[in-house]
């Protein structure tokens, strides 16, 4: 029996929708633990490309139950619109998906004060995606949330309504000069969200504890990453909820005395989307060369990513908040044409090197990174399942990485196809899922 963590170990985007659907055959219920709408996890089933953001990408594997946990935001109507996409093509909701009742709602205004506070910002806007996610966790926290329970119990939902919309109308008009919201407008159309989702409305709590009980193996699937933690990651430019493993247990109502393994996504360079310090960020040709190997561009939001250069010490950091066992890296094959990789091992800050993460605003602000320089391999790696496979100088990079980051890695990805992907050998994996051996052969 096994239940495990996967989340990423940068500012997101590090391939964690492609890990998940490897391992996905090997368990029974795939939950997502927090955030919204703002992730978007991509998918490639031979010619068919998926991009899920609310639903965990479980859903795409027949029988696999999928189920957003309570410390998930969820816009119903964008949550409706992934739903009916997923059943035109074929894919079985009824009986796989289930959705906390205790999750809070992203309600109209919640996207229109993201917008308003961003524009209000200047230049220390954080570069949200604009879907309304931080606004509903300032709800949740300020204890006048709106909750899908809530939303299946229309006087309840009314009152709740009713005093939520006084209050953003006065902030977005008066704060903000914002358009305002009706009652009535929003109330109508929630209502008719009810009628849709309601089915799948349910104590996910209790369901995933009696799942655990009967021996179902349960994967929890991080969005975004560690840099984007409410309280570990580069705060203020983070999201608003609780990215890292801790997460997972808060977010779902499994204790963490039943959860046995976390598994980190980390990308063989890094990027980040929106504003906020990034000590290996790159510029000029490479950026531009990475940018468009790697097509690093929003999968929610279409902006182009920040590329940058592999940080060892954003990467031993996200070993230590989470706890990892093991790293999956991923997009290797990207990297194939780089005459030297340079590695992060530490940063410059008043004539020190730093190797911990600083928790400090300013100190990240300032630091200029230390690099090592390796050569690069001069050759495609795309595609390539063994270790073997792979050119000298490309495993030499790996064994590099490992050795920083403290942990053996579990998977290679060389490609967004699910079979382009190496099982290292003695792969922590396989001590919870042995069967990911023949699945990858
Ligand atoms: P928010 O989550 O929309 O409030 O955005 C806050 C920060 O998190 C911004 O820098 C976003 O670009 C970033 N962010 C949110 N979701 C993702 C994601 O799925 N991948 C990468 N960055 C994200």
């Amino acid at each position: 029996m096994a239940n495990i963590v996967v989340v990423g170990t940068q500012w997101g985007d590090e391939g964690k929708g492609k890990v998940v659907d490897v391992i996905t055959p090997h368990v029974d219920v795939v939950v997502r633990y927090q955030g919204g709408n703002n992730a978007g996890h991509t998918v490639v089933v031979g010619r068919e490309k998926y991009v899920l953001q609310s639903i965990p990408s479980g859903i795409l594997h027949r029988g696999c139950r999928c189920v957003v946990g309570c410390g998930v935001v969820v816009d119903p109507g964008s949550l409706i619109e992934e739903m009916e996409s997923l059943v035109q093509r074929g894919v079985t909701l009824d009986g796989n998906l289930f959705i906390s009742k205790n999750a809070h709602l992203i309600m109209p205004y919640h996207p229109a004060l993201d917008r308003a506070s961003e524009a209000k910002l200047g230049k220390r806007r954080i570069g949200t995606t604009g879907k309304g996610v931080g606004p509903a966790y300032v709800d949740k926290a300020a204890r006048v949330g709106i909750r899908m329970a809530d939303l299946l119990n229309e006087p309840l939902f009314r009152e709740k309504l009713e005093l939520n919309v006084a209050q953003k109308n006065r902030l977005l008009r008066e704060i903000y000069d914002a358009q305002t919201f009706t009652v009535e407008e929003i109330l109508n159309q929630y209502l008719r969200y009810a009628g849709w989702l309601a089915p799948y409305v349910t104590d996910t709590a209790l369901l995933l504890t009696r799942w655990i009980d009967s021996g179902y193996k349960v994967l929890f699937e991080g969005a975004q990453g560690t840099m984007l933690d409410v309280d570990h990651g580069t705060y203020p430019y983070i999201t608003s909820s609780s990215t890292t493993a801790g997460g997972a247990a808060t977010g779902t109502g499994v204790p963490p005395t039943r959860i046995h393994g976390v598994l980190g996504v980390s990308k063989a360079y890094t990027t980040r989307v929106g504003g906020g310090p990034f000590p290996s960020e790159m510029s000029g040709a490479i950026a531009e060369h990475i940018r468009a190997r790697g097509n690093e561009y929003g999968a929610v939001t279409g902006r182009p990513r920040r590329c940058g250069w592999f940080d060892a010490v954003v990467g031993r950091y996200a070993v230590r908040i989470n706890g990892l066992d093991t790293v999956a890296l991923t997009k290797l094959d990207v990297l194939d044409q780089c005459e030297t990789i340079k590695v992060c091992t530490g940063y410059r800050y008043r004539g020190e090197i730093l190797t911990d993460f600083p928790e400090d605003e300013t100190v990240v602000g300032e630091a200029e990174p230390a690099y090592e320089e390796l050569e690069g391999w001069g050759a495609s790696t795309r595609g390539a399942k063994n270790e073997a496979d792979l050119p000298a100088k490309a495993r030499r990079y790996l064994e590099r990485l490992e050795e920083l980051l403290g942990v053996p890695f579990c998977l290679i990805s060389t490609g967004a196809q699910r079979d382009e992907t190496i099982l290292c050998e003695d792969s922590p994996l396989l001590r919870w899922f042995p069967s990911v051996r023949s699945s990858l052969l």
